[in-house]
This record gives structure tokens, sequence and C-alpha cells, in this order.
């Protein structure tokens, strides 16, 4: 029976080419199969591969590095009292796969020291142990890892004791995971049981926060802003008085640190305004028109790329959970079990990834205030291994900035 009710379903979706996969499967494997499929929200293997229409796309104004001057006292000081209030939290997002830069294990346990071991994970969790010496206050750290490295992403946080932070302060959620599909939009399958999944991009992040041990700790500790941070830069700092308190005294809905441009065709996506709306311009969605426009003192009109880090309002962050959210698809090569059970890892990209995409919340939020920060200390992500955006640039400049590695 169970056989039966599984084969309608995916023949319901068009998808019998697994059939031969089902026929040959105990009824514990059945059962657990079943539960996967019944989770799928089959409508997102419908979404087209073509970028949507985008609105009407105009400059969207920052916080400059020259009036953020003006405002250094003030800031700091609201920053203060938000630390020693208690009421901010800390989120890494650390659940993606890191395909780029092609370490097995998860980015954030990625060695970026040459002398010593220095984690990425390490750097992040040393920022908050200066907020700790320095006011007298531990921000809870939540984690958001994915299935593919959640074990290693704990273990690698207990063999380092949590590098002093105490255990207790730091918290590991996982996100959703997407089911992966060949171009036809057929499912694939990671073994001869189990469905080929992959983290489900990092615009899901507050749900499952929410979902998680860690909302629940957010909650009852009476948070009003998280203050969250992509793993993969280890110069980035977060929980940092004079931003935090920028979030505050702007009340924006989202504070997001912005850096320029360094030359117009820079592959970075850009902020902007859309029918009047905070969104982002993905590089390949920009025209030359927008690459190259120029304001009156010769500044480019589109140039602040996020860098991923952010300080949220909680109440923003309630508003916006029922907000659609976009499904972004990605060619990906995905290693896949043939129906004879062969695995196969293809060189070129076979198949979709699905994901949502955090920056996507902006339209649905009341504001977002960009906050210019100076990419030479502040901007050194570890995509790839070698060139741009990658372990080399990240260590020339942190060196640059003075650590020692
Ligand atoms: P990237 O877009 O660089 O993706 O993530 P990635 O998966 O780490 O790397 P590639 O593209 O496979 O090489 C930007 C940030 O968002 C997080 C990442 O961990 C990183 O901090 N992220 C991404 C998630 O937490 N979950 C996801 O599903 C995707």
């Amino acid at each position: 029976m169970a056989l039966e009710n599984l084969k309608h379903i995916l023949k319901q979706h068009g998808q019998t080419h697994l059939f031969p996969f089902v026929d040959r499967m105990t009824a514990d494997e059945l059962v657990a199969f079943e539960n996967a499929v019944r989770k799928i929200d089959f409508r997102m293997l419908d979404v087209s591969e073509s970028a949507n229409a985008r609105g009407k796309i105009e400059p969207i104004e920052a916080c400059t590095l020259a009036k953020r001057a003006l405002a250094r006292t003030e800031n700091a000081t609201a920053g203060r009292a938000l630390l020693e209030s208690g009421k901010v939290v800390a989120v890494m997002l650390a659940g993606g796969q890191g395909t780029r830069l092609g370490s097995d294990q998860p980015k954030g346990c990625y060695n970026v020291g040459l002398t010593h071991e220095h984690s990425l994970f390490q750097f992040h969790v040393e920022k908050l142990l200066v907020v700790e010496r320095t006011y007298g206050v531990k921000v809870p750290l939540y984690v958001m890892t994915s299935d593919k490295n959640h074990e290693d992403t704990v273990a690698f946080f207990e063999a380092h004791n949590y590098w002093g932070y105490g255990k207790e302060n730091v918290g590991f959620f996982r996100q959703k995971m997407a089911p992966c599909t060949d171009f036809n939009r057929k499912l694939l399958m990671e073994t001869p049981t189990t469905l080929a999944t992959s983290p489900n991009g990092n615009g899901g992040w507050y749900i499952s926060l929410l979902e998680s041990e860690c909302g629940a700790d957010m909650r009852a500790r009476g948070a009003c802003y998280i203050s969250l941070f992509g793993v993969d830069n280890p110069l980035q700092s977060y929980c940092n008085e004079e931003f935090l308190g920028a979030a505050v005294r702007s009340n924006a809905d989202c504070t997001v640190k912005v850096v320029r441009k360094a030359y117009p065709e820079e592959l970075m996506g850009v902020m902007c305004l859309e029918n009047g709306k905070p969104s982002m311009i993905a590089y390949a969605e920009m025209t030359d028109e927008h690459r190259y426009a120029k304001d009156e003192n010769g500044e480019l009109l589109y140039t602040y790329g996020d860098i991923l880090n952010m300080v949220f309002r909680i109440d923003a962050l309630d508003r916006c959970i029922a907000a659609e959210m976009p499904i972004h698809i990605a060619r990906k090569k995905i290693p896949y079990v043939d129906a004879n059970g062969t695995l196969c890892k293809p060189e070129s990209p076979n198949g979709f990834k699905y994901e949502q995409f955090l920056f996507d919340v902006f339209p649905h939020m009341n504001s977002v205030f960009l906050y210019e920060v100076e990419r030479e200390r502040e901007f050194a992500p570890i995509k790839n291994l070698t060139g741009a955006d990658s372990v080399e640039s990240a260590r020339a400049l942190l060196e640059r900035n003075g650590v020692t590695l």
C-alpha cells in the first residue's frame, strides 16, 4: 500500500523515473523516502531559469564614510547601550556548501593561518570575545548549518572548546534542504534510497532560526536586534558598537554594511531601489546603462555592494515572515546515482539547485539603511582558493590589516 501511495504521488508530479528505485526499497526505506517526497514543494520545480522582469531601477543613497564620521560618537554611545542591554544576538550563516573553495570540511573550519591554525570560525568567535572583554556581556552566537555540514561544524567547535567563549553561549540550527533535479526537472537520487538535496540558500535563515532552539532562546532573552553575517569573511567586524548604534539610530528595519565597487565591471551585485523599494541587482542583471551611470561628481550611481553583514530589527523580520520569496535556480554539478545504482560524478553541470536569497527580503521591509565601510578593512571574502575573493587575497588583506597569520 505504501508503495502504491508513493508511486501515485510521484506520478502526479511527473517523477515516474523513480519507480525502479522505489521498487527495490525495503519497507523502512519506503517510509523514509515517502516522508522526504511529501516534504517537497513541487511548485518550486516549475520556476523558470530566466531572471524575473525587473521593476523601475533607481540609485539608493547610503550613509557614506564621510557621513559616518560625523556621527561616530553618537553611534558608538547608542551601540554600547544596546550591547549592555543584552538585546542583541548574533547569527552566522554557515550552511553553504562552499563548492568553489572545494574543501570537504565546512567552510568555517578552513585554516586561514599560515604559521598557526586560525580557522574562519575562530576569527568570528574572537570578535565576541572582544565584546565580552569590553562590555562584560556575552552575545549569544547562533550558527546556521545544513544537513551536509551540521555534525562536522558542531564537532569542530567542540574540538576547539568554543575558543573559550563557552558552549552555553553558542547554538546551532539547521537550515532546510531543497531537492536537486536534472535539467528536465526530474528528481535526482544521491543514494539508491535517498534523494539528492542541497541547502536551500540563505534566504530561509530566519524561519529556520525560529523553528529551532536558538529561536526559542532568542525570544526568551527578549532580543530586539540580530547582527547577521556570512561565514566567509575573516576581516569583517560585527556586534561592533558604532555599527550597532547606527542601526539603532537609523531605526531602519535592516542596516546593511556596503562597500563601493572597485571598478564598474567588478562582478558584484549592487543595492538599488526597485519601484521605490530597497532591492538588489545581481551583476548579470545589470545593463551597461546601470553599470557605467555616474552622478554629477563622477561617482558610479550604482556602486554599493552588500557584504553579507547586517543588523535586523527582529520585529521587522517577524512582519516579513509570510513574504513571498522567489526561488532562484542555478546549473550545478550534482553527483547522483543512476537507475542501475551506479554513482555518477559529472564534470560539467548536469542539473539544477533551488535556492532562496536573503536579500530578497529587502523589498518587503519598510526601510533599509546602507552603511558604507572601507573595503580594505572589512571585506576579504573567501570564495575560491586563488585569484579574486580567495584564500590568497584574504590572507594578503588580513596581513595588511596587521593580522599575524
Ligand atoms: P555563497 O553564496 O558564497 O555560497 O554563500 P556557498 O555555498 O558558501 O559557496 P559556493 O557558492 O558553493 O562556492 C554566502 C553565505 O551564505 C551562506 C554561506 O555559508 C555563506 O556564509 N549560505 C549559503 C548558507 O548559509 N546557506 C546556503 O544554502 C547558501
